[in-house]
């Protein structure tokens, strides 16, 4: 069920990017220089490629908010490709422009360009790279930036760390293990945590298996290009049940716990605990020491193909998921406390308080 709903457009070296937002309510104060200042944290990290360095992205609100607030019409945004003006014949919507230049036909492992070269009927796998590539995490970091400033507005806030890079679990060792894979033409991947608080309990629903909210969220940060498992709170693998379920207990008449393996998640809807979502991207695919690979135009075996590229993207890709979630818990909010503004979902949300105080 979708009442936050948005698509969106934009090839990474073409024009730009574009997202079309549909069903936020009025009256949400959203600022572009946060917006801006997300996009800039996606840029960042250690580790990221040429590419960071030559753009600045920055958003261009186009329609749905007046004077700083949504208007409860369609939020469209648009980010321009600042490297276009050098890509422009190469990426042309025209037919005369037509050239070679950057086509490619060897496939890289790990990436889109064999599975959607096939699907697609393409001899030049740019036609998939284009699409492909987690450029287009910057439009979806620029969408997931308005959701969560509407959580903001509600009191719901969001943090995320880097748990492990390569096999490095310690924040000194990060650097020293990025540096390493650089040298040898290498990439490596690792593991993020997003946290959510301030969330109301039943977000979600135990009732159909499409409404559950741990597998709305999976599914919402598995999308992320490279994300390859996804945890909800602690990894109960090998634990009894009384080591791993948290306890309650009451403080005056408001239930609470001294733990939250489960990640603030029960039976598909948030209880109160904070949302805890670890994810493990794997290394990056396109590596300056090639794979080894077949070229689709002469059907050889050949080295793949290399293009600027990022040696390690763990960090950017923590902003990627706590936007995609931002997503996911703007929908639900929706669901729950319906309304056309801000002013009716707070309503709701006083009203629909529950008879259990348990936050
Ligand atoms: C923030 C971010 C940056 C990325 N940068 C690169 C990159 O520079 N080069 C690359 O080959 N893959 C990069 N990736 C990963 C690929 O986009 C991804 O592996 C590819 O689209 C195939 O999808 P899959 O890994 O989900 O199967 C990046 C992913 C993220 C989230």
């Amino acid at each position: 069920m979708e009442k936050f709903r948005f698509l969106t457009a934009g090839e990474s070296h073409g024009k730009g990017l574009t997202a079309i937002i549909e069903g936020i309510p009025s009256g949400f104060e959203i600022n572009p220089d946060f917006i801006n200042a997300e996009l800039k944290r996606r840029q960042q990290g250690y580790g990221r490629g040429g590419r960071m360095k030559i753009e600045t992205d920055t958003v261009e609100i186009l329609s749905g908010i007046r004077f700083g607030k949504t208007l409860g019409s369609p939020v469209a945004l648009f980010i321009k490709n600042k490297d276009f003006e050098n890509w422009e014949k190469i990426m042309s919507i025209n037919p005369q422009d037509y050239t070679e230049e950057k086509s490619f036909s060897a496939y890289r492992p790990g990436h889109a360009d064999f599975a959607g070269s096939v699907k697609y009927n393409q001899k030049d796998l740019r036609n998939i790279l284009e699409r492909s590539s987690a450029r287009q995490t910057a439009i979806e970091v620029a969408v997931g930036t308005v959701a969560k400033q509407i959580l903001n507005t509600l009191g719901i806030s969001c943090s995320s760390k880097i748990l492990q890079i390569g096999k490095a679990a310690n924040e000194a060792d990060f650097h020293k293990e990025i540096d390493t894979a650089k040298e040898s033409g290498d990439t490596l991947g690792g593991k993020i945590e997003v946290i959510f608080s301030g969330l109301p309990v039943g977000l979600g629903s135990h009732v159909h298996w499409d409404r559950k909210l741990d597998g709305l969220v999976a599914q919402a940060v598995m999308s992320i290009p490279a994300i390859k498992a996804v945890e909800i709170g602690d990894n109960p693998l090998g634990l009894t049940g009384s080591e791993y379920h948290d306890e309650m207990y009451l403080e005056g008449e408001k239930v609470v716990r001294k733990t939250n393996h489960a990640g603030g998640i029960e039976g598909g809807m948030t209880n109160g605990e904070n949302l805890v979502v670890k994810a493990i991207m794997k290394p990056i695919p396109t590596l300056r020491k090639p794979l080894n690979t077949v070229d689709s135009s002469t059907m050889q075996e050949t080295q793949a193909h290399f293009e600027r590229s990022d040696t390690c993207a763990v960090e950017a890709c923590a902003v990627v998921a706590e936007a995609r979630i931002a997503c996911v818990l703007v929908n639900e909010i929706l669901l729950k406390f319906g309304g056309d503004s801000l002013e009716e979902i707070l309503k709701n949300k006083e009203h629909g308080k529950s008879h259990i105080d348990c936050f």
